[in-house]
């Protein structure tokens, strides 16, 4: 008799060192004075909630622009500014805010803040923290276009390129100070992104994974179609915790409105058809597959090339035909990938998804409750696989998206040292 075990991984308090996660990354957020502060509220807000400790440090010119309370109250931790703060320990915050630290990030970094950083200069609490170090330092600087084209910026930010510092944008776009051009901080989920994926642990390195995401859209005739409320947001998570994880990925996406997520090649599909034809041409040389794509069951038998007129009849017939179920053809190639899919099921989840992970012969079957899950900003899924049940705490799709890749990732070195 197969026992069947059950336990549940709590994504902001993970023991287990195989799901190693970003959620327990402590970092310094460096604010200076540049009109983009006010996006620094939004990142603080985006590390918060992917479960990261954020400790913000801001500059006077900092305080002038956004109050510290607001960081206090997004972070839930005091804000500090004085390199002489009393609320220090040892009364050395300069060295002891650092300490223990996964990242120094620094944002918005002003062409004042990046000359001192690229010559070194320590006269304030952050940028003493900053040449006090033990981590690795990002900064997104935020400047007016002439201030970012001028000689003196260019040759600091070689500086500190050469020192090693990760340099995030900036982006073109309308100024602050009514220009138009280079200079802008990117948006604070560009930065989020781009941290949390050099914070990531790198368990998938160089792992080729082939993801389908979204929902496919059967036409009917030409102006309507069979479709599902897929938002795609899911598969995109998988995406991105995938890269971050240091996979090489390819993403199939159904019709969705969400930005391509930086690094993965993306093939953009409408039907299911076209989604199988996708995976097929990039099927063989995938590691892992992940089926988190609403598929349509079914497609119109023959879409009509026009517009299907009203009629007098008070019934109008469509006759539909099965589509293939790309992950169990997947699974049933002579060589397959580590197969994973997503089950949506509106009851019985656990069996209803346990019973599709046999069908289909896949190893990891990702089961969630439709209802709850189809569009939504977060998810509460349960792993099925060989070894049991294992339940994750409702959580942003991120958050759950890294945890799903970590387990993947501890399914897949198995599987691959028992296939030999
Ligand atoms: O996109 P979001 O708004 O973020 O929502 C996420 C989600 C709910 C769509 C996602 O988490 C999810 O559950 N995706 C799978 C939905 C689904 O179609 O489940 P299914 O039980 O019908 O299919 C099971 C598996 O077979 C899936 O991996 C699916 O991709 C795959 N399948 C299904 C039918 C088909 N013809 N071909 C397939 O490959």
């Amino acid at each position: 008799m197969a026992v069947r075990l059950v336990y549940t991984l709590a994504p902001y308090s993970l023991q287990n060192n195989d799901v190693a996660d970003i959620a327990h990354k402590k970092i310094v957020l460096g604010v200076t004075g540049g009109i983009a502060a006010y996006k620094a509220a939004e990142l603080t807000r985006e590390f918060a909630r992917n479960g990261i400790e954020v400790q913000v440090v801001m500059t006077e010119a900092a305080r002038a622009l956004v109050a510290p309370a607001t960081f206090q109250a997004l972070s839930g931790r005091p804000v500090f500014s004085d390199l002489w703060d009393a609320r220090a320990d040892d009364g050395m915050a300069h060295i002891e805010l650092s300490r223990g630290k996964d990242a120094i990030v620094v944002a918005p970094a002003t062409g004042d803040f990046l000359a001192k950083l690229a010559n070194g200069l320590a006269d304030d609490l952050l940028s003493t923290l900053c040449l006090a170090r033990e981590c690795p330092l990002i900064v997104a600087p935020a400047m007016n276009r002439q201030m970012w084209d001028n000689p003196a910026t260019r040759r600091n930010l070689e500086q500190l390129r050469r020192d090693g510092v990760a340099i995030l944008g900036p982006a073109s776009g309308d100024q602050a100070c009514g220009e138009v051009g280079m200079g802008r901080m990117i948006e604070a989920r560009e930065i989020a992104e781009a941290v949390i994926g050099s914070l990531a642990p790198k368990l998938l390195r160089g792992t080729r994974v082939l993801i389908t995401a979204g929902p496919t859209f059967e036409p009917i005739d030409a102006v309507r179609g069979i479709t599902n409320r897929s938002s795609g947001k899911m598969g995109y998570a998988i995406a991105r915790a995938a890269l971050d994880a240091g996979a090489r990925v390819t993403l199939i996406s159904g019709p969705v409105s969400l930005a391509a997520p930086a690094g993965a090649e993306v093939t953009r599909v409408e039907t299911a058809a076209q989604m199988f034809e996708a995976v097929k041409r990039n099927v063989a040389h995938a590691g892992i597959y992940i089926g988190v794509a609403a598929v349509a069951d079914y497609r119109a038998d023959r879409p009509r090339r026009d517009k299907i007129k009203k009629t007098d009849r008070s019934q109008l017939e469509l006759q539909l035909v099965p589509n293939p179920d790309i992950l169990a053809w997947v699974a049933a190639r002579p060589r397959p990938p580590f197969c994973v899919g997503f089950a949506a099921e509106s009851h019985n989840l656990n069996a209803n998804a346990d019973q599709k992970r046999r069908r289909k012969k896949v190893q990891l079957m990702v089961a969630n409750l439709a209802q709850e899950a189809i569009g939504s900003d977060d998810n509460e899924v349960t792993l099925l696989d060989d070894q049991g049940t294992h339940r994750l705490a409702r959580a942003p799709k991120t958050a759950v998206a890294r945890q799903v890749i970590a387990h993947i990732a501890k399914l897949y070195g198995a599987w691959r040292r028992k296939a030999g």
